[in-house]
């Protein structure tokens, strides 16, 4: 039962991430501001999915560094391999975290924080900043998030 609930809930899913993904292409569209762009982008993540927190850190003279959210405050500056955000950065690759608390040398900007999805941003093979969501809820992200959120990161212009 859990498992076709979750099934379902995928799907669900799926079909808001399809309807928003022109959304947001429409908003890149013509724009190249890249500030501008990545706050458009957390809004509209924001608005569709009620996560608790959506941001970009990018990196800057070896450090990821707080850039364009939406949500309550976080921390500003983030070292490689530290936290969930500092470990993809490392790896270069998308981590989901069922439980924050079961990660190692998670950074708890919030106590409110209880799962979260980091994506990389590369340029060139180069990791040059992340995308981080976190949710209010154990379990939220699964291969469907990392799928599309991948994609709208590449609708950006990062240069
Ligand atoms: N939890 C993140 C830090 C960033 S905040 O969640 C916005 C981490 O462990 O990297």
């Amino acid at each position: 039962m859990a498992e076709d609930l979750k099934i379902i809930t995928s799907a669900n899913k799926a079909d808001q991430y399809q309807s928003l993904i022109p959304q947001i292409e429409g908003l890149l569209n013509g724009e190249n501001d890249l500030v501008a762009n990545m706050a458009n982008v957390c809004a509209a993540l924001k608005e569709q999915f009620k996560w608790f927190w959506v941001g970009f850190y990018l990196v800057k003279s070896n450090e990821l560094v707080l850039g364009p959210f939406q949500g309550p405050v976080a921390c500003t500056r983030i070292a490689k391999g530290r936290g969930v955000c500092g470990a993809a950065w490392e790896r270069a690759e998308t981590l989901i975290v069922p439980d924050v608390e079961e990660f190692p040398g998670h950074i708890a900007c919030s106590s409110l924080s209880r799962s979260e999805i980091v994506i990389p941003v590369l340029n060139d093979g180069e990791v040059i900043g992340v995308l981080d969501v976190d949710s209010s809820e154990l379990n939220e992200f699964d291969e469907t998030d990392a799928k599309y959120l991948q994609h709208i990161i590449s609708l950006i212009e990062f240069q």
